[in-house]
């Protein structure tokens, strides 16, 4: 499974870039506000640290607004892809797109019906999102489930991004699931690397090393 990082923050992504964890990143508007930077321009400075695909978002609502507004995206670096949200209008965009070669991110989703649509229009990625659902005491990972075993059936080359996460559980149950991609927050990476015993341990080796006679 591939892990993208879901963030605009330009430490954060050289961080998990060092960690060698990350094969691509995520943003969207929300995590871009937080920045306090222009939106091409930390889409551009992402570009330079990840060789991998970079998700940006379009702001237009219509059909026309989002393909022109995708192209201009796309425009920015080669590995951008357009991330189009799941509405007729964006549907309809993504299957223009696609036509032409751009690669789409549909985010947004909350369905395997959604999804079903999203691959057919073409999408390049189709993003569930998992946290979101789990919020409102839906099964966030059962819908992963449906998408995954909707897609095995059918030549789609849609692949599952699991978006949302907002725990280690969700990134395994992402992999277990067979998800192409789960984009993960920065804090939930160093969560993924983390476990007491693990710390415990080596602190005790430490201790350990100091009773270990100089020679
Ligand atoms: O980028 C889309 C998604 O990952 C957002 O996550 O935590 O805001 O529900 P969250």
């Amino acid at each position: 499974m591939k892990i993208f990082i879901d963030s605009g923050d330009i430490a954060e992504i050289k961080e998990a870039a060092a960690m060698g964890a990350i094969d691509g990143v995520t943003t969207n508007p929300s995590l871009l506000a937080k920045t306090g930077k222009p939106m091409r321009q930390v889409i551009t400075e992402i570009c330079q640290i990840v060789d991998g695909p970079i998700s940006a978002e379009v702001l237009a609502t219509d059909c026309d607004g989002i393909v022109s507004e995708g192209r201009q995206l796309a425009q920015l670096h080669p590995n951008v892809v357009v991330k189009v949200p799941l509405i007729v209008e964006g549907l309809k965009a993504v299957r223009v797109l696609a036509s032409e070669g751009v690669k789409t991110n549909v985010t947004l989703c909350f369905s395997a019906s959604q999804a079903l649509l999203a691959a057919k229009a073409g999408a390049t990625y189709i993003s569930p999102f998992v946290g979101r659902l789990d919020d409102l005491s839906e099964d966030g990972m059962q819908l992963i489930e449906q998408i995954c075993a909707i897609y095995s059936h059918y030549d789609f080359d849609t692949q599952v991004l699991v978006a949302s996460v907002r725990h280690p559980i969700h990134v395994v149950q992402s992999a277990l699931l067979g998800a192409h991609v789960a984009t993960i927050p920065f804090k939930v990476i160093q969560q993924l690397a983390q476990h007491p015993m693990t710390e415990a341990g080596l602190k005790k080796f430490l201790e350990d090393s100091k009773k270990i006679p100089q020679g």
